[in-house]
């Protein structure tokens, strides 16, 4: 099977046209080099949910490619960080959690830290005027993770109704 479109350019055909692909003990490996976004799981809006994806098993990317990728330095195998509740400053607004390692799975420490948020909890006055903006989960979210108008995939967590 070919690579999907977008890595055409930077594919490289190990193998002859015709040729099949083999495992380390040189048998025929039949499964395929990528897998067809019609396979993977949706959200509710209907883009792919990469999150899921991972949970359920039916991707699993590599930390790093030999040759192309360094591997990840042990800082940044951490895997004891937690979700973390970041209290709506509005009171129709549920509160956001924050899932440590639904990021960590994609992401190096340091990608986030210190230069995105500061690595202290509601020490970085978030607003949604700034994600907007493209700052904070911004300048991911809209980006290349799933966009901001699916407000309650953030906004998760409902505040206790006062009786
Ligand atoms: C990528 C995650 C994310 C998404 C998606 C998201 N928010 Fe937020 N939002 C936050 C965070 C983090 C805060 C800061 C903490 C707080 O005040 O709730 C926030 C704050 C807010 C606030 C509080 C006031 C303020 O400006 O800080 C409102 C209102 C709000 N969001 C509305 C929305 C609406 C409406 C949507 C969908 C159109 C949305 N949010 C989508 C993460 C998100
Ligand atoms: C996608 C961005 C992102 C990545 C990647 C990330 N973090 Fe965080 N981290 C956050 C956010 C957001 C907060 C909460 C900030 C706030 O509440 O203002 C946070 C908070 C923290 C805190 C403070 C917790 C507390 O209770 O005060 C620590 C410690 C931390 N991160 C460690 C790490 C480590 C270690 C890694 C790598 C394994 C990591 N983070 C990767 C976004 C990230
Ligand atoms: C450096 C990039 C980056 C930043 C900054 C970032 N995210 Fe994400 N986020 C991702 C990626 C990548 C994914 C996985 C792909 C997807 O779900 O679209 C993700 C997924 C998520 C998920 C889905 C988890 C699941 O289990 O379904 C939530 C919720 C989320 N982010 C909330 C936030 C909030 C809240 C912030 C800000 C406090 C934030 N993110 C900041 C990149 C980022």
């Amino acid at each position: 099977m070919d690579p999907a479109p977008a890595d055409w350019p930077n594919y490289q055909y190990k193998r002859e046209p015709g040729q099949f692909k083999r495992s380390r003990a040189g048998l025929i490996d039949p499964t395929p080099d990528v897998v067809s976004l019609k396979f993977l799981p949706k959200d509710n809006y209907g883009f792919v949910d990469w999150a899921k994806a991972i949970k359920d098993g039916t991707i699993s990317p590599v930390e790093s490619i030999p040759g192309i990728s360094k591997p990840l330095k042990d800082e940044d195998k951490v895997e004891n960080t937690q979700d973390i509740l970041i209290k709506s400053k509005m009171d129709f607004m549920p509160d956001v959690l924050f899932p440590h390692t639904a990021h960590t799975v994609w992401l190096k420490c340091s990608v986030c830290h210190p230069k995105i948020f500061r690595k202290k909890a509601g020490d970085n006055n978030i607003s949604m005027v700034a994600i907007w903006k493209g700052n904070f989960c911004g300048r991911c979210h809209d980006r290349v993770a799933f966009p901001i108008r699916n407000c309650f995939k953030c906004h998760s967590v409902p505040k206790h109704v006062k009786k």
